[in-house]
């Protein structure tokens, strides 16, 4: 049995990793949670260790004067993958939260408008702003005053604890179609953008119904709103397909990206929208080390991996058996109520005997994982009941069927 006990002598000398394993003080885990869902290509992939390593001897700094044109005309394969009206980068930032920032005071900026509509049980980040639009209460309790006076959140895509109490298919997409009545009813009449993220992640790895998307685009249309596709935990593979927008087919205005883009966990942010949303002065929205030549350089290799081990593919087919295997364990273990996913990005939601969420138990299981050597991570920052089984893109099916065996021994044990 492992401690991982985060003791304050812990040095950075006793932290490693290798491949999908995170080592700490001598145990070692298998990171079923690749890191902050920021390690896509595993710890030490050599690739990436080799081009940052030459990168930093020649200097891993130039200010973003000089790095623009690099980053206009370095990622054009990116773009050529995203949905077909998006054709611009921008790359000043270095997390997921300003990245989204940029993208919604792109919006703001181009429509003249203010409002931001979201999803309840959204998370997108933890700067002022995307703090008080993302859809949890518990991240905003401290901070009352911060709250974003034009953010409007409607219901989420959540079949499985539907807001209105309905089944899907019958349910007619209330979550969509009643977001028409909370923009003639609820908001000041002048919504720039919805942001949402194809599937929700932290908010308990919810997967809307594939129409969903296309109701959105259509009422975005009709409001004239900016749609913003939050793909920070989604783009890049991590769902078997570069973005999950198009799997959606969500149609987005901008896409956001972030975690997965330094492949090995270098910081790293981008938005992708379309030229006429490329309105900021310089002066308007860029950070010290946003699009640093570190970051270039691990964004680029990271793609070209992505390409050459052809990890897309590799990441569809073992995602549906790690689907398949997690499906299977509702039919073990009672209190699992819901396994959904894709790709390498499943959550299990987890319910008491009622029926109703049960963070405690959720919170059991991925503390006993932990122990036994797998580390998961639960929905909502712990409050939530989803355990998120989100292993690094490069994980082997024989990998797989390591955490699937650890992740049941753990369960076992928990009953
Ligand atoms: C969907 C989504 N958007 C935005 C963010 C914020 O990213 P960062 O932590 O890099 O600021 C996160 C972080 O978990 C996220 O999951």
């Amino acid at each position: 049995m492992r401690t991982f006990a985060i003791k304050n002598e812990i040095k950075l000398a006793h932290l490693s990793g290798n491949g999908i394993r995170f080592e700490i003080d001598g145990e070692s885990y298998i990171d079923a949670a690749s890191g902050t869902f920021n390690l896509p290509l595993g710890y030490n992939h050599t690739e990436m260790v080799d081009a940052l390593t030459d990168q930093i001897k020649k200097a891993s700094h130039a200010s973003s004067t000089y790095t623009k044109p690099i980053v206009e005309n370095g990622f054009c394969k990116l773009l050529d993958e995203a949905p077909e009206n998006i054709n611009k980068i921008f790359m000043r930032d270095l997390t997921g939260s300003s990245a989204n920032e940029a993208a919604i005071k792109m919006a703001m900026k181009s429509s003249g408008k203010t409002g931001v509509l979201s999803l309840m049980l959204s998370h997108h980040g933890q700067t002022a702003l995307t703090t008080s639009i993302s859809g949890n209460a518990f991240r905003r309790e401290s901070f009352p005053s911060l709250n974003y006076q034009e953010s409007l959140k409607v219901p989420a895509p959540y079949c499985h604890r539907c807001f209105y109490g309905k089944t899907y298919p019958d349910c007619g997409l209330l979550c969509a179609e009643r977001i028409n009545d909370f923009i003639e009813y609820s908001s000041s009449n002048q919504v720039a953008c919805m942001i949402i993220e194809p599937v929700m992640g932290n908010g308990g790895n919810i997967v809307p119904p594939k129409e969903y998307f296309q109701l959105i685009r259509k009422i975005c249309d009709e409001h004239d709103i900016i749609l913003i596709s939050d793909e920070v935990q989604t783009g890049l593979g991590r769902t078997g397909h570069m973005f999950a927008s198009n799997h959606f087919d969500m149609k987005p205005n901008i896409i956001t990206l972030a975690k997965g883009l330094g492949g090995i966990g270098i910081p790293v942010a981008a938005v992708l929208m379309e030229s006429r949303l490329e309105v900021f002065e310089s002066y308007e929205h860029s950070f010290t080390s946003g699009a640093n030549l570190l970051a270039i350089s691990a964004a680029q290799t990271y793609l070209d991996v992505l390409e050459k081990e052809n990890i897309l593919e590799h990441v569809r087919e073992n995602g549906n058996l790690l689907g398949e295997e997690l499906t299977e364990l509702m039919n073990q273990y009672p209190f699992i109520s819901d396994v959904r996913g894709l790709g390498y990005m499943w959550g299990l939601e987890i319910s008491d005997r009622e029926g109703h969420e049960d963070p405690k138990m959720t919170q059991k299981i991925v503390e006993t994982s932990l122990k036994n050597g797998l580390i998961l991570r639960s929905s909502r920052y712990g409050f939530g009941n989803v355990v998120k089984v989100r292993p690094p893109l490069i994980t082997s099916k024989a990998e797989i069927y390591e955490i699937i065996e650890m992740l049941k021994k753990s369960l076992d044990e928990v009953i």
